[in-house]
């Protein structure tokens, strides 16, 4: 299955810092935030990966990522001239889908824990799967209503009155129909076209399932100075405890069998002298 990162948006709640750089290319901890939904995908077997993002900020990402010959995955690149929303991204992307399945994830979106996407990619066989995660505000949030076999009841967009704690994270899996679908869309009041009328159409023809994502599981999103702050904190907590950084992706491309002991040590022998460096060696050569 393809993957496809979106990283454009205007980043309007990050000001000033959204100046400096795309909200993507922020850091989260000790890595560019892009990395972690980057890592989410790869930790699914997802090889072949599309990255969005405006016209401006597209040769950072470039610069940073590459080709991801270096991780053992197909990184190409779109723009998306004007953030004119989450599902005309998915209709910029129309050349990569190719009318084939694909997941899509949210570029300040990091995941923590047993998701379960390579299990949902492995198994996917049509339709469109959401999840659904615990919050305590729903409110901010698109909210979903799911019955025991994961059938979607209700989406509704930050409702004042939610039917459910479950908040809809940046992550889903789509068939090659969500091309098609979101051509068909009608740009919302703020002018975008919204990723929760794409879900909507997948879920009026009876193709929408739904995922609890467990509370051992962390979601965060980015895209606030307290969020970005959380999330730095959060990973800053873990790597310090356990040893083990999260989403460093040469030890996610090794682990996953994309490259070979010789090609990441060869990637390992080119990067600056540095605690991200010492810990691969120690992580991944032993
Ligand atoms: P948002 O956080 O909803 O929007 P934003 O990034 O523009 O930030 P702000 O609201 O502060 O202005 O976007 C969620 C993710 O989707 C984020 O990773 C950016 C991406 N995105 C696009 O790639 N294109 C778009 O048109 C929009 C709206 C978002």
């Amino acid at each position: 299955m393809r993957g496809m990162m979106l990283a454009g948006g205007a980043g309007t709640r990050l000001f000033p810092l959204s100046r400096v750089s795309s909200k993507q290319l922020q850091p989260v901890y000790d890595k560019p935030m892009i990395y972690y939904p980057l890592a989410t995908l790869m930790n699914a077997g997802i090889r072949e990966i599309h990255l969005i993002s405006t016209p401006h900020d597209l040769p950072v990402f470039r610069e940073v990522l590459g080709d991801g010959h270096q991780w053992g995955v197909d990184l190409s690149y779109g723009a998306q001239p004007e953030p004119g929303g989450i599902a005309q991204a998915v209709v910029i992307g129309e050349n990569f889908i190719q009318s084939e399945p694909f997941t899509l994830v949210l570029g300040d979106n990091i995941f923590h824990g047993p998701i379960g996407l390579g299990r949902e990619v492995a198994n996917h066989d049509g339709g469109a799967v959401i999840w659904g995660y615990p919050v305590d505000d729903p409110q901010r949030y698109g909210v979903i209503e799911f019955d025991e076999f994961g059938a979607v009841l209700s989406i509704e967009e930050k409702p004042d009155d939610p039917r459910s704690h479950l908040a809809v994270p940046g992550l889903y899996v789509y068939d090659g129909t969500a091309v098609v679908r979101a051509k068909d869309l009608k740009p919302s009041a703020r002018g975008e076209l919204e990723i929760t009328d794409l879900n909507l159409s997948f879920l009026n023809d009876g193709e929408l399932r739904a995922v609890e994502l467990e509370r051992n599981i962390t979601w965060l999103d980015s895209g606030t100075h307290e969020s970005l702050l959380d999330s730095s904190n959060f990973i800053a907590a873990i790597e310090k405890r356990q040893g083990y950084k999260v989403a460093c992706l040469e030890e996610v491309a090794f682990n996953m069998g994309f490259v070979s002991g010789d090609e990441i040590a060869h990637t390992i022998e080119a990067m600056p002298r540095s605690p991200y460096r010492s810990y691969c060696e120690r992580a991944i050569l032993g």
